[in-house]
């Protein structure tokens, strides 16, 4: 069969990468994609936002399956648009994609099913916003409602710095019509974890734990980015808090979903605080994480092509997962300024001698062909991931490839998966 993957990030490669390995598929293309994926799949050169031009080419090629990366072809109806002409894709419709491109929407469904989470409060009134901060005091969380690529979200410490994001948001528009209106949250303190399920509408399949690590540098200081590096598995989420995760938070939810005439296919991100080993939501996406994908899939042993065929069809029988072993470390190196802006183009050296490493795998995200060379294009730049027995020598092995790759300014964190260690 003929699998299409929409996207040109390292979570992509890293999905081409899983997928190319599965006996059922003869051939994938991946549009937009990126050098690394050019290795092991057909790029073709269609932006991951231009729906008609996919929907042409997958019909054109006879596309079996589709599978959808990022979220802004889903929050645009991608998935509808495959499945009005009767073509097989992976991926929630649009109105399940609010989920993660409606802050309020994704809140608002929470408060009804009883699932943990912040407390919280939408505003269209600045000024009732803004009365609303000096009531509740800081901490305090400030949210745009729409999609901000994961930078519409200030965790401010005083009232003054929630009020500045407020009028940022709303009076400035930084990030446009995403900040019409805005989610004003409860504080919530404790540790970070991604959880993941596949889901056809009604079954979940459960991925095994991941941790992202947002800011942007060590000892999670800075500004959040999309993601500076992941790993898998994650102690923090232990097997008795899996199955609180699941029936508290990933059962009611696609319940809920189904109920409200809206039922969510493909999988579901979960984005936790941990504390007092107790789980809530902080977001959800409607997606992949990356980098989480990136070491979830290096460790996944099943087949990954007969699930998201299982969940586009409705008919998710599959009940669990098989894993490797192994612990996955992705450090993620980046354009040097990243997530304020950077220079591109800068050539990349030392990609052939890391990958030949044993247990590693170099996924490319922001990267180009120029002149024969592989250059910087993005802020996310690559995933350099490393499998080893423990998180510990996962770790030491990317780091090891990570050693032997540069370009002028590159930036990585240097303590990716060390929170696991703590544990
Ligand atoms: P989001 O885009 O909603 O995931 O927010 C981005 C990041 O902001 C999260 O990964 C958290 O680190 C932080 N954050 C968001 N909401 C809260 C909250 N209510 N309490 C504490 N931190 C939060
Ligand atoms: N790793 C964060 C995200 O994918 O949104």
């Amino acid at each position: 069969m003929k699998v299409l993957v929409v996207g040109g990030g390292g979570r992509e490669h890293a999905l081409v990468w899983k997928i190319v390995q599965s006996p059922l598929v003869d051939t994938v293309y991946c549009a937009p994609g990126n050098p690394g994926i050019a290795e092991l799949a057909e790029c073709v050169h269609i932006p991951a936002d231009d729906i008609d031009a996919l929907l042409d080419f997958a019909q054109a090629e006879q596309i079996s399956l589709t599978v959808v990366g990022p979220e802004v072809p889903l929050t645009m109806g991608i998935v509808d648009r495959f499945q009005e002409a009767g073509l097989e894709i992976f991926g929630p419709n649009q109105a399940a994609a609010q989920i993660e491109g409606s802050k309020s929407f994704s809140k608002d469904l929470m408060a009804k099913y009883g699932i943990p989470t912040a407390a919280y409060k939408t505003f269209t009134s600045r000024d009732e916003a803004v009365d609303y901060i000096e009531k509740q005091g800081a901490p305090i969380v400030v949210k745009a409602n729409g999609l901000a690529a994961g930078k519409g979200v200030v965790v401010a410490t005083t009232k003054a710095q929630a009020i500045e994001a407020v009028d940022s948001i709303m009076l400035d528009a930084v990030f446009g019509d995403a900040g019409s209106s805005v989610v004003i949250e409860e504080f919530m303190a404790g540790e970070e974890a991604s959880f993941f399920a596949f889901t056809d509408g009604t079954n979940i399949l459960p991925l095994a734990s991941s941790q992202d690590h947002k800011p942007a540098f060590d000892n999670d200081e800075g500004p959040n980015t999309g993601g500076m590096g992941a790993y898998s598995p994650a102690p923090v989420v232990t097997e008795a808090l899996t199955t609180e995760i699941v029936e508290t938070i990933v059962k009611p939810t696609i319940r809920g979903m189904a109920q409200d005439g809206c039922p969510y296919v493909g999988i579901l991100y979960v984005g936790l605080m941990i504390a007092n080993g107790k789980p809530r939501v902080v977001e959800f996406n409607a997606r992949f994480g990356d980098p989480e994908a990136q070491p979830l899939l290096v460790r996944m042993k099943s087949d990954v092509v007969p699930v998201l065929q299982a969940c586009a069809r409705g008919e998710l029988t599959i009940s669990e997962l098989e894993w490797h072993d192994k612990a996955a470390v992705c450090v993620v190196m980046a354009s040097g300024g990243y997530p304020a802006p950077y220079e591109k183009g800068l050539p990349i050296s030392g990609l052939d001698e890391a990958g030949a490493l044993d247990d590693v795998m170099v996924f490319h995200a922001g990267t180009s062909f120029q002149d024969g060379q592989v250059v910087n294009t993005g802020g996310r730049v690559l995933g350099v991931t490393g499998l080893g027995t423990t998180v510990a020598s996962a770790i030491e092995r990317a780091y090891q490839a990570v050693d032997k790759i540069s370009w002028p300014g590159v930036h990585f964190r240097t303590d990716i998966g060390k929170k696991a260690l703590n544990r």
